[in-house]
């Protein structure tokens, strides 16, 4: 198996080394098209509205803005680059929520001058800015408030009490958010559109959600207006056969289900129900194209020195993330427990540490499966390295999304009177 099963064409990864050279970043856009559709055919209501927002973290390059663009997403970012980006590549303004825990006078200025008027309101101070920013441009702004609602999911397990402290959102019932509601009330520039909830990443199971959505609701019985509720990403994707993620159709029929009944029970309506996937949508559809330059037998270790590492996929060295592959050409010989390790000098660049894979020579290709989400938008140019390129295949086609960087590239910005 030289070649990769895209969207029903195959793609050879030694033509795609060959033209694009490595490391590469290669997206099966078949694949994207098809999860946006799964969330956006599926998630659907008789009874309210519903959006279904890229949360654009996950990758945040024009390419994918355009595909959330074209086929009907709205998307998540989280500061002014990203609202630059999704402006370039097309979005609508009103099609973008703007979230963060310390957006700064300069990107909310840039935000709502540009009609990016959906802003998710993160603490009172963060209120205090907003409101700034809309008074001095004279423009009113939709605001959802991040709730802190205590539930946080881990995977598998969720917990309903902790996370008191976190760095995002207000608790329900606190001083800060009592002011801030009171603050909106008065405010001639902050609408309140509802209220956002995010409980953690990588979900594996709906119970956290629903705990979540309870939540949520009973809270949202205080108020008269009809308001919208956004809640959140964090639906698991599958990086190995250990991970077991439920199918999106499953998981945003389980939320319509839930929210639909909850909402009958309390005897309330919302104008909008919203999620915000950003793994779920990319990791999957995203593989990373690696060459094997050196080989080192340690005393306990059979190292395979690849051509890039934490400078293209930080997760492993970040979160222990662990990731499967497979050497092209060699898929069907036996394997046996090595470790890949990256280029950088720093002994945490490995990319898969203790992991089966067959006999390697120099030259051979690697490919990791399941880079697609925070690979590529965490990548950095420590110890100079260039940020590899990124190409979409679509119906069996390769394009390039984002050139390789130059030597050039790497002191763009730089001063030095001498050259
Ligand atoms: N909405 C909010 C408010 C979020 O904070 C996040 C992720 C999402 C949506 C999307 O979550 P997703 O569906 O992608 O799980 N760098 C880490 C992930 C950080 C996630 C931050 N927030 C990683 O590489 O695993």
């Amino acid at each position: 198996m030289t070649s990769l099963f895209f969207g029903g064409f195959m793609i050879n990864y030694k033509e795609l080394e060959q033209k694009y050279s490595t490391p590469l970043y290669v997206y099966d856009e078949n694949k994207i098209i098809e999860i946006m559709h799964d969330y956006k055919d599926n998630f659907k209501s008789d009874e309210f509205n519903t959006k279904v927002l890229y949360a654009s973290k996950a990758l945040s390059i024009l390419k994918i803005y355009r595909l959330v663009k074209e086929h009907g997403l709205c998307a998540d970012v989280v500061s002014g680059g990203e609202i630059f980006t999704a402006l370039k590549a097309g979005m609508n303004p009103q099609d973008l929520y703007f979230h963060g825990n310390n957006k700064s006078p300069y990107e909310l200025e840039y935000a709502i001058s540009n009609d990016v008027t959906h802003i998710v309101i993160d603490s009172l101070s963060d209120f205090n800015h907003i409101e700034a920013a809309a008074k001095k441009l004279n423009k009113k702004v939709s605001c959802l408030i991040r709730l802190n609602t205590g539930v946080e999911a881990h995977t598998h397990k969720f917990i309903v009490t902790s996370h008191i402290d976190s760095k995002f959102g207000m608790l329900i019932g606190s001083k800060d958010l009592n002011q801030t509601l009171e603050l909106i009330k008065k405010s001639k520039y902050v609408i309140l559109e509802g209220f956002h909830s995010h409980i953690g990443s990588q979900i594996m199971t709906m119970e956290g959600f629903y705990a979540a959505i309870d939540k949520l609701l009973d809270y949202l019985k205080n108020f008269n207006e009809v308001l919208s509720l956004n809640i959140g990403g964090g639906f698991g994707a599958k990086y190995t056969c250990d991970d077991k993620p439920l199918e999106i159709k499953a998981i945003v029929n389980g939320l319509i289900k839930y929210t639909t009944e909850k909402l009958h029970q309390l005897n309330i309506k919302i104008d909008t129900l919203m999620i915000e996937p950003g793994r779920s949508i990319v990791c999957e559809a995203g593989t990373t194209l690696y060459k094997i330059g050196a080989l080192k037998q340690t005393p306990n270790r059979q190292y395979y020195f690849i051509d890039g590492g934490m400078t293209d996929n930080i997760r492993p060295a970040l979160y222990q993330a662990k990731y499967e592959g497979y050497i092209v050409g060699k898929e069907n010989l036996p394997k046996r427990l090595v470790t890949v390790a990256g280029k950088c000098c720093e002994s945490g660049d490995i990319i898969m540490e203790d992991t089966y894979l067959p006999d390697a020579e120099e030259g051979d290709l690697l490919v990791v499966k399941s880079t697609g989400a925070y690979g590529y938008s965490m990548s950095s140019n420590y110890n100079k390295a260039l940020r590899p390129a990124v190409v979409f295949v679509h119906d069996g086609a390769s394009r390039l999304a984002v050139r390789r960087q130059t030597f050039n590239d790497l002191i763009e910005g730089e001063i030095d009177e001498n050259i």
